[in-house]
């Protein structure tokens, strides 16, 4: 990311410009939580996503004691049998406390009212500057709030109490000074005794919580599901109910005894996978970042319980190191230990969770979740051993010890993944014509190199499209013929193609051609067939 964080806005803008992501079902008008990716979006991400595969499975890192680590791949169904789901704590324990708003029909997640009372809701913005500085501080005049519920009220919060039924809702906040406590935005009292009267109620009925949105009092948290449902079969009844996965670890640890039994892994190992996974997120937002479908890399690393501390560092420390060799700015990351209230079911036991995290531009300056890094104990083995009577322990052939392997858990979000990249390498750039380069490290870019005659004659394009067939089997490679020079200069700093190869008249003297560099735009003369070894020793 620039110094200045950039504009979600512009980074979307460009995104969907340059065919990186489309909100899915566009020309019906989209979908909520659903993107798909573009050309240049699908191979960033699968950029991203063999990253990940290399450095899990096909070369995965040196240990503690300097011998490579062990991890194999798999690549599970998303629908599995409805018991896994109820065996992982899925069914019945994955949703989220939602209360409804009878006004405008608003959902709002129980345990975020607070922080999205304090920070994301206009009326209470609007509520908060009139008692901090229209009247002095912490204090309330009534001429000042029949003003606001009159004017701007009546449009950002027309259902909220006081907008409805100003005299009843004041009688009950007496003029004066207010202790400090009852005043900031996170405070409830104030704006619960705002929201305290049914929009037509004659008189006040007690304190309620009002909604973030319109301001009517919210009804109470109901538990909703988070779970996508379909059915198998013809039949569809309770008895053909089943779920897409909303996590791909569970098909790691159903098949935890299958991989055991038939290769020569030994504990500690790991089993990786990447694939979809499906959240019926009550409030899908901010672009990929949380989608209703959505990516991810994990991997199981199954271990003695006793070594569970050391191999929680361990993958700590190669988690965020392994961003950071994307490319992503250290300065952007960080890790952040979970608070015991936001612990899942199954970290509850263990060593705790801490989340790799990225100062997305809507987090900023604050940071969002990419990845965590759990301890899940022996909970998800011991459920599936419980409930499906299929012994999960692990004997040790060594010490003959028999045992359930603890499990700590790197869990990716490849989506995300592309989304911390993205953002990281957008670059507004006022100097040049496209005004933004996105400035992926040169192995991340979806177009390592693109190939450009200088005019669509014959003398230049013929050249060039040498040069991009000896490219084309080893690097990522566009030929690209039409518009003028800047203009195609520009599109590729768009989509962040590091270099550029421009064969004009001296090529065809001297055999050699520009290389212009995307984030300097300097540029250089490189030998025709020194070309492909330039490239291999900047991407690998
Ligand atoms: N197996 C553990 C697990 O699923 P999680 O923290 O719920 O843990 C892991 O998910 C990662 O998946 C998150 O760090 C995030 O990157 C990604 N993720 C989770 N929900 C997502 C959503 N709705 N949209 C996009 N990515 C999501």
């Amino acid at each position: 990311m620039a110094d200045a964080t950039p504009d979600m806005k512009d980074i979307v803008a460009l995104a969907k410009r340059r065919g990186f992501v489309f909100p899915a079902s566009e020309i019906y008008g989209g979908i909520n939580g659903f993107w798909d990716f573009g050309p240049l979006g699908t191979a960033l991400k699968n950029r991203v996503r063999d990253a990940w595969w290399r450095d899990m499975v096909t070369c995965p890192p040196i240990g503690p004691d300097g011998a490579p680590l062990s991890i194999v791949g798999l690549d599970s169904a998303i629908i599995q049998n409805p018991k896994v789901w109820e065996a992982s704590g899925h069914v019945g324990g994955f949703s989220d406390p939602m209360r409804k708003c009878p006004g405008c029909g608003h959902f709002v997640r129980a345990d975020h009212l607070q922080s999205i009372l304090a920070t994301d809701s206009e009326w209470v913005q609007e509520l908060y500057e009139i008692l901090m500085w229209k009247t002095g501080f912490n204090e309330v005049s009534h001429d000042h709030l029949r003003h606001w519920a009159a004017t701007k009220g009546r449009k950002s919060a027309p259902n909220l109490a006081i907008v409805r039924n100003i005299d009843s809702v004041l009688s009950h906040i007496p003029e004066g000074r207010y202790p400090e406590d009852e005043w900031a935005p996170g405070h409830f009292k104030f704006f619960q005794l705002l929201a305290t009267e049914q929009p037509n109620a004659p008189s006040v009925t007690g304190l309620q919580d009002p909604c973030p949105r319109c301001g009517a009092p919210l009804g109470g948290p109901v538990e909703t599901s988070l779970m996508f449902a379909s059915h198998t079969g013809v039949e569809q009844n309770d008895a053909s109910k089943v779920y897409l996965r909303p996590e791909t670890a569970q098909g790691i640890f159903i098949n935890f005894k299958n991989v055991l039994d038939s290769t020569r892994v030994r504990v500690p190992f790991g089993i990786a996978q990447v694939g979809k996974a499906f959240r019926n997120e009550v409030t899908p937002r901010n672009f990929i970042f949380r989608g209703r479908e959505f990516e991810q890399m994990e991997m199981e690393w199954f271990c003695h319980p006793d070594d569970a501390a050391l191999w929680r560092e361990f993958w700590l420390a190669e988690r965020r190191r392994w961003w950071e060799a994307l490319g992503i700015r250290p300065e952007n990351l960080q890790m952040r230990e979970h608070e015991k209230d936001e612990l899942s079911h199954y970290a509850k036991e263990g060593l705790g969770t801490q989340d790799v995290e990225y100062r997305f531009p809507f987090t900023a300056p604050g940071f969002g979740e990419l990845e965590g890094v759990a301890h899940r104990c022996a909970f998800d083995l011991t459920q599936h051993q419980e409930h499906s009577g299929t012994k999960m322990e692990y004997r040790d052939p060594v010490t003959n010890e028999t045992y359930m392997p603890h499990v700590i858990e790197p869990a990716a979000g490849l989506t995300r993944g592309v989304l911390a990249v993205l953002c990281d390498a957008y670059t507004p750039d006022p100097s040049r014509p496209s005004g933004v380069y996105l400035n992926f490290a040169p192995h991340m870019a979806p177009v390592t190199a693109a190939v450009l005659p200088l005019t669509a004659k014959p003398a230049h394009v013929e050249p060039a499209t040498k040069l991009y067939m000896a490219l084309r089997p080893r690097f990522a490679a566009e030929l690209d013929v039409k518009q003028n020079i800047g203009k195609r200069y520009a599109r590729q700093d768009e989509i962040g193609t590091p270099y550029c190869f421009t064969v004009d008249n001296d090529t065809l003297s001297d055999q050699t051609v520009t290389v212009r560099h995307r984030n300097t735009m300097a540029q250089e003369r490189v030998a025709l067939d020194k070309v492909p070894a330039f490239l291999a020793e900047k991407v690998g």
